[in-house]
Order: structure tokens, then C-alpha cells, then sequence
């Protein structure tokens, strides 16, 4: 039964409430077994039945829950740097996108790819996110906006499932902007969806949640109603992104459809968030989005204070946020939202599972849950979020099995779990 001791400090999130509550071990053990967790506690504590085979040796690091990018859109064909130039030179997000750009060129971008390269791109940003310490992203569909595409999409994420670097769990954002050529009947667009598109995808089993975009841009509160209510019923859990760019009731949607979170919330009003701390929604931040826009961040310590679980995630995207970087997204939530290390690494593990219906089994170190974790060369979470270096992270374990790094078998040596 493998163990990895002489931990420095351990982060279970074991507890399911309590933002800033990450269940520090200092001087811990982890025992795990095929791939789930069977023993976490003081090293001090450890079991003797525990005990006698070999053990790894974490160097006195801090270890966490793998983390959990809970929000990205990781397959798309193209980049949009020109893009990202012209808005530095004034030009604005929407504006971009009404010439014909943003959202709808990496469409066509994406539409020219076939499945096998868009599981090589894909696989080498998941590969780079391994090896930050990240072991299960969320990804959503998005840039195909017809039938074909968005299944192949949401085919390329189970691919990646199944081969991994990382845990993959898909989401269908048919709904993300009306495309091109449904401009002129934007309802025939929502017929497609509903009709065709999410039948399809749940027919195949091709993901868990049903998204939609919420934005003048995009779809409206009642067509969002509509999509969600027949996901939901072909058995996709609804999510959201909402009051990202215009201030509106997207929070009060999400509260009113049960949606599983609410992504952006940069202008979520105060009965917004009483909505979601009401309805349990988890507020999924996206801090690198925010700071690409720049915005205003969404207001996570009112969230945080009303009682609203708070994830924070990349949203990984070649528009709004070129960088699947979450160490990166975390120290932003900590500087820009006023959130606290503890706070946001409960945000980039447990919480971030909750929004994607994986907690207990992701995010979480504690007996039963998958023995999915992160060495990081730092003291605790404090230094680790302060002192923000190119990547901290000097192992990865998904399921017990090395990912990325290395780990020293105690009493020397290196190898494999
Ligand atoms: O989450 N808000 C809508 N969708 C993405 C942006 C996608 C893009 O610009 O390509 C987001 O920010
Ligand atoms: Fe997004």
C-alpha cells in the first residue's frame, strides 16, 4: 500500500463547508491503494498495519488535493493575438467580436480541425497543466456551434478522459454566441440545440453539464430557460455564464434554474448573490479573464461573507483568457478579490469540484476519494500563493499513478508509484 511521508504540511479539504477551512496536517502521511485514499492524519498517528511497506519521501513540501480547473474551453483550433493587441489599443471585447472576430474566428478556426489534431493541441495544454499540479479540468464545448463540430468536441474531451494526462469532465456550450449563419434566425438556432444538438450529445453520453452565455451578446435569460430546462431533462446539469460583461439577474437565473454554478459575476448584484448563497450555487471566478478584460473582479468576499461557496478557475481560452495557468488564477484571487491562500485553494480544489460534481472523489484528500495529488515546493499555502514562481509543483499523482515529477522513495532513490 503506497504512503508518502515526511509531508510538511498537508491540505485534506476534507471539510465541506468553510471557505478558508483546508485541513492542515503539519508532519502528515497519505496512504493510499489502487488509486483512492485510504489514510490521512499525522505521521505521529499512522496505523502500524499502514506502516511496513516502503514509503515515499515528500521532502517536507506542502501537499494538496490535485487541483481542479473548473471552468476552461480547452479545444479550439487558432489563436487570437491580433486580437489582443487591438484591444490594448482601445478597441473593446464586443466591438472585436461584432467585425466578425473573436468568439466566431476561432469558430471557423475550430470547424477546419479534425478530431485527432484537436486531441494533440488539447493534450499538450493538459499535459502542462499536470504538471502544474492541476489533475482534472472541465471543458466545454463552444467553438463548433453545429451539430458535427460539437460532437466532435465533446468526443475529443472522453478521449482525453480516457487517456488522460488528466480527469476530464465535459460540458455542451452550444449556447455560447448564436453563430454566423444563424444570425438572421437566431431561434432556429435555439430549435437546433434543443432539438438535435443536446439529444445527441446525451444520447452518446458525451458530457455532464449543459452551458449557456448569458450576455446581450449571446442568448437571453428566457432562451437560456429553455435550452437548460431540456438538458436538464435529457439529464444535463445545468451551469451558467453570467453577468460577465453587462450587469443583469444572470446570478438570480442561476439560483432559479438550480444550476450546479455560476461562472464570471464581475457585475452580480447584491440579490444576486443572496440568490446564489440561497440556492447553493457554487460562484465559479475566473480571475484571468477579469484581468485580461480589465475589469472590476467579481466581488468574492461579499460572496464569500453571504455564504456562497467561491471556485476560481482559468477559463482557459484563446480570447479571454490565453493562459491555462491556475496557480496563476489563484494568486490573482488573492491579491485582486481579496480572498486569502486558504480561501482560494478551497476555491481551486473542493469548491471547484463541487461545481463540477465531482466532490468527495476530486479535490479532496480523505479516505474513499481518489488518490489525486500535488507536491509543492513551498512551506505552506501562503508562501506557496506569495512567492509565485514558473511552477512550484514538483510531483503530480492522478489515481496513484506519477503524472509528472518525481517522487523520492524514502531512504533514497526515485522511481515510480
Ligand atoms: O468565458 N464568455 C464567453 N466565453 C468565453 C470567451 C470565449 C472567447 O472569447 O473565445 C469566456 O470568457
Ligand atoms: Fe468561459
Amino acid at each position: 500500500m503506497p504512503r508518502l511521508e515526511n509531508i510538511g504540511c498537508l491540505a485534506t479539504c476534507a471539510s465541506p463547508s468553510g471557505q478558508d477551512d483546508i485541513g492542515l496536517i503539519h508532519g502528515a502521511a497519505l496512504v493510499w491503494q489502487d488509486g483512492v485514499v485510504r489514510w490521512t492524519g499525522p505521521a505521529s498517528a499512522l496505523p502500524a498495519e499502514y506502516a511496513e511497506e516502503p514509503a515515499w519521501d515528500a521532502g517536507g513540501r506542502l501537499v494538496i488535493p490535485g487541483l481542479v480547473d473548473a471552468h476552461t474551453h480547452l479545444a479550439f483550433g487558432g489563436w487570437r493575438a491580433g486580437e489582443f493587441s487591438d484591444r490594448i489599443r482601445g478597441r473593446s471585447y464586443l466591438e472585436v467580436a461584432a467585425d466578425g472576430g473573436g468568439i466566431a474566428s476561432t469558430v471557423r478556426a475550430t470547424r477546419a480541425l479534425d478530431e485527432e489534431t484537436l486531441v494533440e493541441r488539447s493534450r499538450r495544454f493538459l499535459s502542462e497543466m499536470v504538471s502544474l499540479g492541476v489533475t482534472t479540468v472541465e471543458a466545454k464545448s463552444g467553438y463548433g456551434l453545429d451539430l458535427e463540430t460539437e460532437l466532435r468536441l465533446l468526443r475529443v474531451y472522453r478521449r482525453l478522459d480516457e487517456i488522460g494526462p488528466a480527469r476530464v469532465v465535459a460540458t455542451c456550450l452550444a449556447a455560447h454566441v448564436i453563430p454566423p449563419e444563424w444570425k438572421a434566425d437566431r431561434s432556429g438556432y435555439v430549435d437546433l440545440i434543443v432539438a438535435e444538438i443536446l439529444p445527441e450529445v446525451a444520447s452518446q453520453g458525451l458530457a455532464d453539464f449543459c452551458d449557456v452565455f448569458v450576455e446581450d451578446s449571446a442568448f437571453s435569460a428566457d432562451e437560456a430557460r429553455r435550452i437548460l430546462a431540456r438538458a436538464r431533462e435529457l439529464g444535463l446539469e445545468p451551469k451558467l455564464h453570467v453577468d460577465q460583461l453587462t450587469g443583469g439577474t444572470g446570478a438570480e437565473l442561476a439560483a432559479s434554474v438550480g444550476a450546479t454554478s455560476a461562472d464570471h459575476l464581475e457585475c452580480v448584484s447584491e440579490a444576486g448573490i443572496r440568490a446564489l448563497a440561497d440556492a447553493g450555487v457554487v460562484a465559479v471566478t475566473l480571475p484571468i479573464a477579469t484581468l485580461y478584460l480589465d475589469q472590476t473582479p467579481p466581488p468574492a468576499r461579499a460572496l464569500i461573507d453571504d455564504g456562497v461557496a467561491v471556485a476560481v478557475a482559468t477559463d482557459f481560452n484563446p480570447g479571454t483568457a490565453p493562459s491555462y495557468h491556475l496557480p496563476l488564477a489563484m494568486a490573482l484571487a488573492c491579491t485582486r478579490q481579496r480572498m486569502t491562500p486558504a480561501e482560494v485553494l478551497k476555491g481551486a480544489t473542493r469548491f471547484a469540484a463541487r461545481a463540477i460534481g465531482r466532490e468527495g472523489t476530486a479535490g479532496s484528500l480523505e479516505p474513499g476519494g481518489a488518490a489525486d495529488f500535488a507536491v509543492i515546493d513551498a512551506p505552506d499555502v501562503e508562501h506557496w500563493l506569495y512567492h509565485l514562481r514558473p511552477n512550484a509543483c514538483t510531483a503530480t499523482v492522478i489515481g496513484g499513478d506519477i503524472r509528472h515529477g518525481a517522487l523520492r522513495a524514502a531512504g533514497g532513490g526515485s522511481g515510480s508509484l
